[in-house]
């Protein structure tokens, strides 16, 4: 049975109760983060919060939890969870309130946390690749908040997943921004490719993890600009998230990408990946 937090104390997640006025639920007036758990190691904890404490920030939210509290209940909750490889999921919103648009005077964070088994990405996926179709990014502008406001990326995940993709990739004003639910990379010219960080696309703990590593493994990459044009042409397509880590796609709107199948760079790129995550299982790296 999994254990999860809520509002200060560790429960059974079936007896866990949100009231029905919490924002969380009225407006998804609320903050989360998706951190991935190797051998009970939390992966990137310190990037994983401090994008938390940064959102949680941009939107006006006080958790009134530092982060030394945070990281000690979210260790905590995946010892109760068993220590393995878990997805943890935490969620803060504004609180429980009379609906009303502006914020409430008086209203106490709710905090809850969970722990699942981690389902990353399945073995024909990593040897066949992925597919993908592009659509236009209908989400709102501030994309790098990482909120649960997410009909527009649920909408565009599942249209793509009703045209038998995994991933629909967002196209705003004739730029590549993300994945639904993933940052992306492009292969040109032997060259990794990732757009910028901005207000358009979220700043991904595993997009930065891929950039440090190209870093120390002197990989070429650029931060740059995506016209869709370049994504047709790219030799190769990943998708990056805390979850499936690096997904190769090797169809894009139906089309072969590269030779259809994984290419030499991720091969490498994911070596590298898994190499860094061994060391994180290991306690040898945080
Ligand atoms: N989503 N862009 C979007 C829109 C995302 O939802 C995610 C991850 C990413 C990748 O970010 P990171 O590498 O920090 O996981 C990019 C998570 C996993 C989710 O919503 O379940």
């Amino acid at each position: 049975m999994s254990i999860c937090w809520l509002n200060g104390e560790f429960l059974p997640l079936e007896d866990a109760k949100i009231h029905v006025l919490d924002r969380g639920f009225i407006f998804g007036d609320s903050i989360y983060e998706v951190i991935p758990v190797y051998g009970g190691k939390l992966f990137r904890l310190e990037e994983h919060l401090q994008r938390l404490i940064n959102n949680l920030a941009a939107v006006k939210i006080d958790p009134k939890l530092n982060v030394q509290e945070l990281r000690g209940l979210l260790e905590a909750l995946v010892e109760h969870n068993g220590s393995g490889d878990l997805s943890v999921y935490v969620q803060v919103s504004r609180g429980v309130a009379a609906r009303d648009h502006a914020f409430p005077e008086l209203c106490l964070a709710t905090i809850f946390a969970m722990a699942n088994p981690l389902v990353g990405c399945s073995e024909k996926t990593l040897s066949e690749g992925a597919s993908a179709i592009t659509l236009d990014d209908i989400r709102w502008r501030y994309c790098h908040i990482k909120t649960t406001s997410l009909l527009a990326n649920i909408l565009l995940r599942q249209q793509a997943l009703e045209e038998d993709a995994t991933e629909a990739i967002l196209i705003r004003d004739g730029l590549v921004t993300e994945g639904a639910a993933s940052n992306l990379f492009l292969v040109v010219d032997t060259v990794l490719l990732t757009p910028p960080k901005s207000t358009f696309l979220l700043p991904g703990i595993t997009r930065d993890l891929i950039l440090e590593l190209a870093t120390k493994q002197n990989i070429a990459y650029k931060e740059c600009d995506i016209e869709q044009s370049t994504l047709n042409s790219a030799s190769e397509i990943w998708l990056s998230s805390s979850t499936k880590e690096i997904v190769p796609v090797t169809r894009l709107n139906g089309k072969q990408v590269g030779n259809g199948k994984p290419g030499n760079l991720w091969v490498q790129m994911n070596t590298h990946f898994q190499n860094y995550k061994d060391k994180v299982r290991q306690g040898l790296i945080n």
